[in-house]
């Protein structure tokens, strides 16, 4: 992926054939990026049926973040449909570049996967949302700059996050709240001028991935939904300063709730 000569959609297909044949399952019919807080929803939305060393498959890196699990899974959903749960991402942060980034979702796609469900622990900037809120993702707003298409790809990004999978998500838990997405470079969280900024600009969530991720989703032509926990307030909206082991701890208290939740939206699907 790093060779610029080299085709990322020919790397994916690669790695779509080595997760077909360490996995015995030749076609995925919905795709997971479980970020933090979200990890136990492989437990609960059906039977593994292989768990794949991530590291095995071309294009993938090991995790550079405590509590991203660095496993790819098959897993048989009651309904007979087969789920790829991807158990880590490439954050944009790490700066190995776009194509990393959207390695997942791309080799997602190329195992057949039209459901692309992208999952992330983030910040509030609703001050109505408790620290151990899920919400929907409405829209985003990609403040990295970037973009993981290259050369003149002119991709419509209308509803990019399904209004159709909102509502079915919505039949869960009709208390689910929705907020646009603002993705930040990171790794360090913002300062409270820049928060300030992305409540003016129309934002509601701070993270750092998951944006440059469904522009892939897109333009391989799959249906997003998108979830957020809220593992706390953003910068300046909560009084305290805001740190990594707080944003785990919020995750694990959140886990067993909202992977319950998303296991049951993905019964659904
Ligand atoms: Cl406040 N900001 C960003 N960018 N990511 C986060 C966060 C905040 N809280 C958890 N993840």
């Amino acid at each position: 992926l790093d060779n610029s000569a080299a085709n990322p959609f020919e790397i994916a297909k690669q790695a779509a054939a080595s997760i077909a044949e360490l996995t015995g399952v030749a076609n995925h019919d919905i795709a997971l990026t479980l970020g933090s807080g979200w990890a136990k929803a492989a437990d609960l939305i059906g039977e593994t049926v292989a768990t794949v060393d991530a590291a095995q498959i071309v294009g993938f890196s090991a995790p550079a973040v405590q509590g991203h699990v660095a496993t790819i899974r098959s897993i048989k959903l009651p309904s007979g449909k087969h789920a790829l749960v991807l158990g880590a991402r490439t954050h944009y942060y790490e700066g190995h570049g776009v194509r990393r980034v959207a390695h997942g979702v791309r080799t997602a796609a190329a195992t057949g996967a039209k459901t692309m469900i992208l999952t992330n622990g983030a910040g509030g900037i609703k001050e109505t949302w408790k620290p151990g809120t899920p919400v929907l993702i409405s829209d985003h707003i990609n403040l990295t700059a970037d973009s993981p298409l290259e050369g003149a790809k002119f991709v419509d990004l209308t509803d990019l996050y399904s209004k159709r999978l909102r509502e079915l998500a919505r039949t869960v838990d009709a208390s689910l709240d929705e907020g646009v997405y603002c993705q930040f470079r990171g790794p360090h969280y913002e300062t409270p001028a820049e928060v300030q900024m992305a409540k003016h600009i129309g934002g509601h969530i701070v993270g750092m991935s998951t944006s440059l991720e469904a522009i892939a989703a897109r333009e391989a032509g799959m249906e997003i939904l998108g979830l957020s926990l809220i593992t706390n307030l953003a910068a300046g909206i909560q009084k305290e300063p805001l740190s990594h082991a707080e944003v785990l701890q919020a995750g694990k208290d959140a886990e067993s709730r909202i992977s319950a939740l998303l296991a049951q939206i993905v019964a659904k699907i």
